[in-house]
């Protein structure tokens, strides 16, 4: 195939030109104004962004165990239609992503299935059923495919178990990523709850070497200790969602249930440290924390903190940060997750996947209810996002193709 007329922008390439791009499974070609070979399939994108496939970081697929919310297929399809050509998956499954057995399975489950999937890569976690008591055996999760450990959903409250995992899974590939999370003191702060366990993490980050990476940071306490461990030499990375850029807790009152999210929803100031923080580095990463629930759970008495994020997460970066260079858009979506994971994929170079993710600036209306995602709750709904993508190849294979789908 050969992709033709759109703006190629890969950060690792230090390209942000018009560029043609040809690939078969992988990438043959860039140039400028290819001629098409004989019987060569076409894909005019003129006045779109060409980019290398974009990658969340943090999502859950619920599977095993809540196929009513979600499962790999699913959380698939949501990820081809936000635009993303692989997805790591939180370990808060039932079971708990804790055992090379159950890994196994996952990824042979998606191996065979028979629907067209981004890349799906396990992120197991640090405590056996993320009880944060036990260890689990983090050579054999990897060799399992696991590319990251979290027990995601709740930090590790446990500072010494936390250092004993960091020691055992030193030889490892793939980061520790924590949730940022002081349960004790959530309910006198959420600023202090967080700084709490950043400042621990670093430390033990610190103290033991191993690769380190902070999800869905939150408030602007959080932001100033990422900013002062970067000054002191700590290399760590992090990660800001969507709905912690955009909203607050003024919308989530009137939000309601909807909005139930951990880390909770911060204040106009906290958004505005995380977008600048973003602007000068301190985050590296966007990921979107896609958590689906069923309707009925968010809707009922008791509702879960998360909701849908894959389908809206690109536009709701660009509104949140419209001022932000395109490279480095794409880089915070593409080379920067694939290069803390460790995972193929992330720029566009001659010979690599040919995974792609095609974009506009096009503003389209969030519906809520036609999300492709089973989670058909967002705090975005209702809401004009700026950018939308319109097509998502993986291995060459053009898997979401909104010209075929129909627009919302
Ligand atoms: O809001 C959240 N939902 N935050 C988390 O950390 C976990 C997630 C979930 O699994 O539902």
């Amino acid at each position: 195939m050969l992709i033709r007329g759109g703006r190629l922008v890969d950060p690792a390439l230090g390209i942000d030109a018009l560029r043609d791009v040809r690939m078969t499974d992988v990438i043959v070609e860039i140039g400028e104004h290819l001629e098409p070979a004989p019987g060569e399939k076409i894909f005019d994108v003129k006045e779109a962004v060409v980019a290398p496939g974009f990658v969340d970081m943090h999502v859950h697929l619920r599977d095993p165990g809540d196929p009513q919310k979600e499962t790999f297929e699913t959380g698939g399809a949501a990820a081809l239609h936000g635009g993303f050509t692989a997805v790591a998956c939180m370990p808060n499954t039932r079971p708990a992503l804790d055992d090379p057995a159950i890994l196994d399975d996952l990824l042979r489950r998606v191996e065979t299935s028979a629907v067209g999937l981004p890349h799906i890569y396990p992120i197991a976690a640090i405590t056996r059923n993320r009880a944060g008591k036990e260890l689990c055996d983090y050579p054999s999760l990897a060799r399992s495919g696991a590319v990251a450990f979290s027990d995601d959903g709740a930090a590790v409250a446990d500072g010494s178990v936390l250092q004993a995992a960091a020691h055992a899974a030193l030889g490892v590939s793939g980061p520790f990523i924590s949730h940022c999370e002081n349960a004790a003191l959530k309910s006198l702060s959420a600023a202090l709850s967080e700084c709490s366990v950043v400042a621990r993490d670093l430390r033990v980050a610190r103290a033991t070497g191993k690769a380190w990476h902070f999800a869905h940071i939150s408030t602007r306490m959080g932001v100033e200790l990422l900013r002062f461990a970067r000054r002191s030499g700590t290399t760590v990375t992090a990660e800001v969602t969507p709905h912690h850029l955009l909203c607050t807790q003024d919308e989530a009152r009137s939000l309601g249930t909807a909005a139930a999210v951990n880390p909770p929803l911060a204040d106009t100031q906290d958004a505005r440290a995380l977008r600048d923080a973003v602007r000068d580095g301190v985050i590296d990463v966007f990921a979107s924390d896609h958590a689906p629930h069923t309707e009925a759970e968010k809707r009922g008495p008791d509702p879960p903190p998360g909701f849908s994020g894959l389908e809206l997460a690109l536009g709701a970066y660009a509104a949140a940060l419209p001022d932000l260079p395109l490279l480095r858009f794409v880089e915070m979506l593409s080379w920067a997750p694939a290069r803390i994971l460790g995972i193929p994929g992330g720029t566009l170079r001659r010979g690599s996947a040919a995974d792609i993710t095609v974009f506009r600036d096009e503003p389209w209306r969030v519906d809520a209810r036609a999300l492709v995602s089973k989670g058909k709750v967002t705090p975005f709904d209702g809401w004009t996002l700026p950018r939308r993508a319109i097509a998502t190849i993986v291995h060459g294979r053009l898997l979401y193709d909104a010209r075929a789908a129909s627009p919302t």
